[in-house]
């Protein structure tokens, strides 16, 4: 539709500058691939020496994993970055429940109030407990260092098919 109304002299040029198979060996593309660490991926921030916040995962054959971490990386970023079972669905904005983790009681109440979203969320959690987050919702600060979480053995995605 573009080219009828564009004038023809105009047309020439701009066909002059769209690749052809007959041309397209001509051309010299140069393609950039780039790799990431695979602390990069989930956003994860590594530790400044003396800084080092600390988590521990419970995973779900009852072992665990302890990470040394920044303030302010998310739970989610964090086990996601360390190749932990924690889909994170939705990319970590709080409109899934794939991310759900049991938060040890001693650390739950040093926790921020979950938010509205947060709580329509964790409804839809399978396994759900008292004491119950979304791991994107939780962001390392000094108060919740050493905190343990728990995944929980099943999570649930739900899907706009769930509603039918
Ligand atoms: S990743 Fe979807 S709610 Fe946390």
């Amino acid at each position: 539709m573009f080219r009828y109304l564009v004038k023809s002299s105009t047309l020439v040029k701009y066909n002059k500058s769209i690749p052809t198979f007959k041309n397209f060996n001509r051309l010299n593309f140069k393609s950039n691939f780039t790799t990431t660490t695979l602390l990069n991926h989930g956003h994860l921030h590594p530790p400044k020496k003396g800084e080092e916040l600390y988590i521990t995962f419970v995973l779900k054959d009852g072992s665990q994993k302890k990470y040394a971490v920044s303030e302010g990386d998310s739970v989610l970023d964090i086990a996601q970055g360390n190749n932990l079972d924690m889909e994170g669905a939705c990319g970590g904005s709080c409109a899934c429940s794939t991310c759900h983790v049991i938060v040890d009681p001693e650390y739950y109440d040093k926790l921020e109030e979950p938010t509205d979203d947060e709580d329509d969320m964790l409804d839809l959690a399978y396994g759900l407990t008292e004491t119950s987050r979304l791991g994107c919702c939780i962001h390392m600060n000094k108060e919740i260092n050493n905190i343990r979480v728990a995944l929980p053995q099943m999570t649930r995605n739900v899907k706009s098919s769930d509603f039918e």
